[in-house]
């Protein structure tokens, strides 16, 4: 399948129309942001880590009962997606406290919850996200009822099966986001990525941090946490 026209830039990705009006390619770049794009970087060979990783996930996902968007990857970067329309939410899991809601509500990073949380901001750049509840999503009609709660339940299911994975890896699952996407049909799947971008992964042992919060907080030693999440993905 070859690309034909791009169809959107984003901060980390491209999308391209493919000659199938059902699938797209996605493009990862080694671009990054932080606080609404206003911070920038590049982190040299992170495109191919997250494109590659997602991909893994995705697979993964599927086959514990999550539908998502991957089809095949394509090349170190370039990945056929079904095409879909993003559901204009962020979906965020936590399992320990970190970033924003260590700062909202006060307390240290590293706090490990009973349960974890889901919260939901609305993708909306002009707006920096803002964080809103299932009621504002609805009367928003950002999603129906249904699709949140099939949205809360993949969301909680993904958190169940990575965690998992990751722990056999040596990492914590800290915390990540997701976003969901409607197939022509109406019914709901995985899309977007999950990477070091999305995801917050410590070193279970020493809680390093192996995820972007190194180019958010300026800590070095970017590209090889990148680079070692990368190693453990592949059993190295
Ligand atoms: P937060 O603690 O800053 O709210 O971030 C929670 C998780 O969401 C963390 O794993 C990083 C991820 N995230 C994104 O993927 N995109 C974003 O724009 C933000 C702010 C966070």
């Amino acid at each position: 399948m070859e690309k034909t026209v791009q169809l959107y830039e984003g901060k980390a990705k491209k999308v391209f129309a493919t000659e199938d009006p059902a699938l797209c390619i996605v493009s990862y770049k080694d671009d990054a942001t932080a606080f609404n794009g206003l911070k920038k970087g590049t982190i040299a060979g992170k495109g191919v880590v997250n494109n590659r990783m997602s991909n893994l996930m995705m697979q993964l996902l599927e086959k514990s009962g999550v539908p998502t968007h991957f089809v095949e990857e394509l090349s170190d970067r370039d990945t056929l997606v079904k095409k879909v329309a993003i559901v204009p939410l962020e979906v965020i899991i936590r399992n320990v406290s970190a970033g924003s809601f260590a700062k909202h509500y006060g307390v240290e990073e590293g706090i490990v919850f009973d349960e974890p949380t889901i919260e939901f901001s609305y993708k909306n750049d002009e707006l920096g996200d803002p964080l809103l509840n299932s009621y504002h999503a609805l009367a928003l009609k950002l999603a129906t009822k249904e699709e949140i709660e099939t949205i809360k339940k993949y969301a909680f299911k993904v958190n169940e099966v990575l965690s998992e994975y990751f722990k056999t890896l040596g990492i914590r699952l800290v915390d990540f986001k997701l976003e969901f996407g409607r197939l022509p049909d109406g019914s709901i799947v995985l899309a977007d990525e999950i990477s070091p971008d999305t995801c917050r992964l410590w070193d279970i042992k020493t809680n390093e941090k192996l995820d972007k919060d190194r180019f958010r907080r300026d800590m070095g030693g970017v590209e090889d946490a990148y680079k070692e999440v990368f190693k453990r993905l592949m059993g190295e």
